[in-house]
């Protein structure tokens, strides 16, 4: 926001995997995500922490008049009905789905606290585990873990993969192509080894399950046969 202040910038705020999350600024101000830049915005697609019926989204701003002109350019540009006043897209909330979100929103920091509860099983069960790394939490931020995400060391993915889904666990890579190698994005001057850490990752990343009905016995069978199978397998 300070480097955003100094060269006139606005910041749009992406919190489609962080809402319910705080951060902590310096002076002890605590801030919810979605809430510090000039304009958050989130995703109520289902699998999200805040998930409707379909899809669905919303954007949160402090800003009364850039408020009034969102509403607008959501609604056909229209701030009358039939009267357009800018050119806008429709991208209007479904009533049936805000019926939905309104009915889960006050569980949202239960639904946060549920996450939280398989994360914390999985670090302790992870953290000394040779071949695998927790995610790094930063000091001043909550997590409300809308994936959580093992970095493989030395171990193949693909065969790690295939071995816990062939004892009935779904895992995902979050996410498999890096932006300057997606053809959308591709550019001649960005090759292959122009971004290393980003192609590390997306190449040795792996999200195990984790969603707000885990019970404790899948935990545990989790735990148990990622412990197993990583004893098991050749390195990458
Ligand atoms: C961080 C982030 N931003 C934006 C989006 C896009 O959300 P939607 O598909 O609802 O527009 C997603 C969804 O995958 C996301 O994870």
């Amino acid at each position: 926001m300070r480097v955003a202040e100094r060269f006139n910038l606005f910041v749009v705020e992406d919190a489609a995997q962080a809402i319910g999350a705080t951060y902590t600024f310096s002076d002890g101000r605590t801030a919810q995500a979605g809430t510090m830049g000039h304009i958050g915005c989130t995703s109520f697609f289902p699998s999200k922490n805040l998930g409707c019926f379909g899809d669905g989204g919303a954007l949160m701003t402090q800003d009364d008049a850039l408020a009034a002109l969102l509403q607008q350019m959501a609604n056909h540009g229209q701030k009358v009905k039939y009267y357009h006043d800018t050119v806008g897209i429709n991208s209007r909330l479904d009533t049936l789905q805000a019926a939905v979100l309104r009915v889960k929103l006050p569980h949202l920091n239960d639904f946060a606290r549920r996450r939280q509860a398989v994360a914390a099983a999985y670090d302790a069960a992870f953290a000394a585990v040779p071949g695998v790394r927790i995610p790094v939490r930063a000091a001043e931020s909550t997590h409300v873990f809308h994936q959580y995400t093992l970095l493989l060391d030395g171990v193949d993915r693909a065969a790690f993969q295939a071995e816990l889904q062939s004892r009935g666990i779904p895992t995902m890579v979050y996410y498999p192509v890096p932006l300057h190698l997606q053809k959308a994005y591709a550019r001649p001057d960005y090759p292959v080894g122009t971004f290393p850490v980003a192609e590390y990752l997306a190449q040795n990343v792996v999200s195990l399950p984790i969603h707000t009905e885990m019970e404790a016995d899948e935990i545990q069978y989790i735990i148990n046969t990622l412990h197993q199978i990583l004893t098991q397998l050749p390195l990458a």
